[in-house]
């Protein structure tokens, strides 16, 4: 059921205090990944949820890093293709970028200009939601590109920090909050 799925994911979870910085808590994905059930119980989630509330969705866009690693397993169930969000520096080709500020720094993401087409109906999705700096650049991006953007989605959502509220035109999904 979606509840054991759930908990099978919370479990794969391990939280570090004081990492990268002090007074972060960093939320560890890697248990997650190491786990087959449990990276399954991600897709299927999400799955689920495109399923249900955005059947009309075209592609997936990844954040880098750690979106790239959740995001071409749900595209291929779903499937539809695959787009890249990087770090700035990384893409060859024409591209467009921002610059943006996350919950322990400051980074500029990328995308290539043929990524997503005008009007493109898509979902982005990363590990994690913490200020909402990382997912707003990519917003940023897809207006840049005129395409759809139909919302987010994140395994893991920090509350306190109140990313959602900086994407209100956006709205996220995620699987696990704290
Ligand atoms: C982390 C995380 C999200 C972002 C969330 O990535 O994977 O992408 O921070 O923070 P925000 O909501 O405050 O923007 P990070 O930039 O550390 O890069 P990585 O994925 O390359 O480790
Ligand atoms: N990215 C931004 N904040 C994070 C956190 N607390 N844990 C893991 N990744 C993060």
């Amino acid at each position: 059921s979606s509840s054991e799925k759930l908990d099978l994911i919370v479990q794969k979870i391990r939280p570090f205090p004081d990492f990268p910085t002090a007074g972060v808590v960093f939320r560890d994905i890697c248990p997650l990944l190491k786990d087959p059930k449990a990276l399954a119980a991600v897709t299927d989630l999400f799955e689920e949820h495109v399923r249900q509330k955005h059947p009309e969705v075209r592609l997936i866009v990844g954040l880098d890093a750690r979106g790239f690693l959740f995001g071409p397993l749900l595209a291929q169930r779903l499937g539809i293709g695959f787009a890249l969000v990087r770090k700035k520096g990384k893409l060859p080709g024409p591209t467009v970028s921002v610059a943006y500020s996350l919950e322990y720094g400051a980074a500029e993401a990328e995308i290539q200009e043929d990524a997503v087409e005008p009007g493109q109906k898509v979902l982005l999705i990363d590990d994690l939601l913490a200020t909402g700096g990382t997912l707003y650049a990519a917003c940023e991006l897809m207006k840049k590109q005129q395409a759809e953007v139909l919302g987010c989605l994140v395994v893991i959502e920090l509350k306190d920090l109140k990313g959602a509220e900086r994407l209100k035109s956006c709205p996220v999904f995620s699987l696990v909050q704290y």
